[in-house]
């Protein structure tokens, strides 16, 4: 048994990064959403009954929030959304009460934040799961919902080649997590200066993970089953960034043209919100490759299978 998992088994199941998980781990999350999604209408049974969520927000979001809701209550649960706006964490009650607080009331606790260290800090003092519901380092939610959909699309993702052309994000870094994990290919073409963190890299090659970074669009989505991108501007990054940001990612939009260059019959996926004309043309998002709106469906399964797996 491995020490991540024998820790696991003692404490609350957290859900932080998919680079705790195992590889059979994730496989079997991902199992268990697509049974949710068979079953949607008519479930054997309602695993959350009695139980319930409280999710924090302390940056926007429209899927993550209403995908969440959805996901507890369609599993017997309930869920209280937060903004920490609201709360007293907003007015420097520090994490480690709120982390007592809420695990004396709730079952789980889902944190958005811009700060992964906040994230981390809740973990270790909440007696109940942590869910990562996005931070500036990492999005591993949505990157399930992602995989989940690629596989519904073009089959298993292991030993395909993916592409990401545009900023090294936190949504960048569970792509290349995910590639260690479910053994596909990853290359990413992202303008000098905006690469994945090293902390990252680094990790990917000591996992001997299939992942290549360039700055060619081209390059990367040559051979690629799936194109995928991501706003230029993420919430943790500076407004003062958006100019020097959209003149260093000008040639990364990803355009017909580019997505010619990909495999045939490659699909495109975007987390969203999306900026057409920028990361991406609206001619490919509306276009018949894209599948952003499947991926933001599955956001809704991939998250039931994790919460039953952390709450149930
Ligand atoms: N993709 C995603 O997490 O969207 P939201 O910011 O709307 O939650
Ligand atoms: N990279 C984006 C993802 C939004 C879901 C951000 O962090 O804003």
């Amino acid at each position: 048994m491995s020490a991540v998992l024998s820790l696991r088994e003692k404490g609350p199941r957290h859900f932080l990064d998919l680079k705790d998980f195992t590889g059979a781990e994730l496989r079997a999350l991902l199992d268990s959403a697509l049974f949710h999604k068979r079953t949607r209408r008519n479930p054997p049974k309602r695993p959350l009954a009695g139980k319930t969520l409280a999710m924090i927000f302390e940056k926007p979001s429209t899927r993550t929030r209403v995908s969440f809701e959805v996901a507890v209550k369609e599993l017997g649960g309930d869920a209280v959304v937060l903004s920490s706006r609201d709360m007293q964490i907003g007015r420097g009650e520090t994490i480690q009460d709120t982390a007592s607080v809420l695990s004396r009331f709730v079952h789980g606790v889902l944190l958005r934040t811009d700060s992964a260290a906040r994230l981390h800090e809740l973990a270790r003092h909440a007696a109940v799961p942590v869910i990562n519901g996005l931070t500036e380092l990492s999005h591993p939610c949505q990157i399930m919902a992602d995989i989940l959909t690629f596989e519904e699309h073009k089959g298993p993702v292991a030993g395909q080649r993916l592409a990401w052309v545009g900023d090294g994000n936190n949504v960048a870094a569970s792509f290349i997590e995910a590639a260690a994990r479910f053994q596909f290919s990853l290359r990413l073409a992202c303008p000098p200066g905006y690469r994945p963190r090293a902390e990252v890299l680094d990790w990917a090659c000591a996992e001997k993970a299939d992942v290549e970074i360039g700055d060619d669009p081209g390059w990367a989505v040559e051979g690629a089953a799936c194109v995928v991108t991501d706003t230029w501007l993420s919430m943790a990054d500076s407004e003062d960034e958006a100019a020097s940001r959209a003149a260093a990612f000008a040639p990364y939009q990803v355009t017909a043209g580019l997505m010619a260059k990909a495999a045939p019959g490659a699909i495109f996926q975007h987390c969203l919100p999306a900026h057409r004309g920028e990361e991406v043309a609206a001619e490919v998002i509306d276009g018949p490759a894209s599948v952003v709106f499947d991926e933001a469906e599955n956001r809704l399964h991939a998250q039931k299978a994790i919460l039953a797996w952390a709450m149930e």
